[in-house]
């Protein structure tokens, strides 16, 4: 861990040269008071700012909500208390707060112009911008045509929040709109799925070993599971979730965008262009997803909830198959799944490789009774891996159990090193390095895809909160069985021996 008490100095030491922007920073924050940047982006530029990663900085928060800059710090503190996955520091905080201004949306561009060079002009030396738009798809461009007008766009970068669109035709205005006032290489499109530090592990796992690479392919792999089940319901986003659903909110983000890493070829190096441009492969390769492979669901009694349609057809849950029509992937399916009140919270990626082509084990040994040998991802913040295989029951006879070899994050002894993927995302941004974002390109073919599923969605069908979605999941994946909810649980990596 980054922390101490001894002052910034020392902290500073601590971090390895490169990881942090070379300039200081001023973060024009729009959506300031919203809830995710209440959740994440307030704690999260705080534990930059006060860790030593950033070398000097001023955020100017900007929302709809007319308020002083005092009022604005007291909701920065109250957003810290609240959510900082770490203490915080007082003598840190005063620091932070005295750094935290705040100008209304309705004031203008020419208001928020006089911050930022207020801001500019209090760190005295060359500083850089970034933009980051926390808003919601509607008020994306809005909050541009605000920057423009402040003439705020000179050095400076933008992190775009997604969803980007709601469909291909509203993804390739807002790319063009975007694209008249920022430079494609000033954009950062967030997806914060790919700022996990267990997403970033899987380019590691791959291209940095050469024993899973050669297998890594439909020779070898019978099908593949994405499977995010979310336990939490919509607290106060039901009006920003009745318009989205499950599938824009996070298949055509999140989800997508993992399997974009888990399946493209090798990059010719670990850049951004050559990183993108084989995830676009990936999405170029995509079949256009069939309405006839999709389960649409929806909780019991999410019509009821406050600020939603009674009669809505909104999903809250949505299991696909999907195919990359490539030489790698051709036949393998591609099962995703994500939803709100499910029974479990849970990230995982799921690799079933294929059966052997022919058993010489008697019957009743139990070989292949518990499904295909599986790699398995958990994408938590203290990610782990397990590969499964059949071993040998000890004792007389030839009796088959199902082991495996597991890995956690925990044993590392490093997991207090792990930046949260926001925080990750943020320092990329500042530093101009795209790597882990997405492209227009990426963005745009991942909605031509999704088009003949958002023109006829298949009906939406009731499932009990606390469930794994409706009994139509099943038939999506037969002959196979979703991994979730797992036989056998993880290893706890605290308890030894076991
Ligand atoms: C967000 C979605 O992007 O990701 C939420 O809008 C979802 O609906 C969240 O709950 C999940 O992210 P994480 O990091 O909590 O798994």
């Amino acid at each position: 861990m980054i922390h101490d008490n001894q002052g910034r100095g020392e902290q500073v030491a601590k971090i390895p040269p490169g990881v942090g922007p070379r300039h200081p920073q001023v973060v024009v924050l729009v959506g300031a008071t919203g809830d995710l940047s209440r959740r994440k982006l307030l704690p999260g530029l705080y534990h930059l700012c006060s860790a030593g990663f950033i070398p000097d900085w001023r955020i100017i928060g900007v929302s709809l909500d007319d308020i002083d800059a005092e009022a604005f710090r007291a909701i920065a503190r109250g957003a810290l208390t609240e959510f900082s996955t770490r203490k915080v520091d007082e003598a840190h905080w005063a620091s932070f707060a005295e750094k935290l201004d705040y100008v209304p949306l309705a004031a203008g561009g020419e208001v928020l112009r006089a911050a930022v060079e207020r801001a500019e002009a209090s760190l005295g030396a060359e500083s850089r911008r970034v933009h980051y738009l926390s808003v919601p798809p509607s008020a994306a461009l809005p909050a541009v045509r605000l920057l423009a007008e402040g003439g705020l766009v000179e050095r400076s970068r933008i992190i775009m929040e997604k969803p980007f669109g709601t469909d291909l035709a509203s993804a390739v205005q807002l790319n063009a709109r975007l694209h008249e006032v920022f430079a494609e290489e000033q954009i950062f499109r967030i997806d914060h799925f790919l700022g996990k530090e267990p997403a970033q592990n899987i380019l590691a796992f791959r291209f940095a070993n050469g024993l899973f690479e050669p297998i890594w392919n439909r020779n070898f792999i019978d099908h593949v599971q994405i499977d995010v089940p979310e336990t939490l319901g919509l607290g106060k986003r039901s009006a920003f979730y009745e318009q989205t659903g499950a599938y824009r909110d996070m298949v055509v983000t999140h989800l997508f965008q993992i399997l974009g890493f888990m399946a493209m070829e090798p990059p010719t190096a670990l850049e951004p262009a050559p990183i993108s441009e084989e995830k676009n492969k990936v999405f170029r390769s995509m079949r256009p997803i069939d309405p006839k492979d999709v389960v649409r669901g929806q909780y019991a009694g999410y019509r009821e909830e406050p600020g939603v349609d009674p009669e809505s057809d909104t999903e809250t849950l949505i299991a696909l198959k999907c195919e990359i029509d490539n030489w790698r992937w051709a036949g393998v399916p591609f099962f995703l799944r994500t939803g709100k009140r499910m029974a479990e919270g849970q990230r995982i990626i799921s690799i079933a490789f294929r059966e052997p082509p022919k058993s010489m084990f008697p019957a009743g040994s139990g070989v292949g009774a518990q499904g295909p040998d599986h790699l398995t991802f958990d994408l938590a913040d203290a990610s782990k891996m397990s590969l499964s295989f059949y071993g040998k029951r000890p004792g007389p006879g030839m009796r088959l159990d199902k082991l495996s070899l597991q890995f956690a994050m925990h044993d590392t002894g490093r997991i207090g090193d792990v930046l949260e993927a926001y925080e990750r995302l943020i320092l990329d941004a500042m530093r101009g390095d795209h790597t882990l974002f997405t492209t227009a390109e990426g963005i745009e073919r991942l909605w031509e895809v999704s088009t003949a599923l958002l023109e006829s969605p298949p009906p939406v069908r009731l499932y009990p909160p606390g469930s794994w979605g409706p009994k139509s999941i099943h038939q999506l994946v037969a002959p196979h069985a979703w991994r979730l909810p797992f036989e056998r649980a993880w290893r706890d990596p605290n308890t030894t021996g076991s």
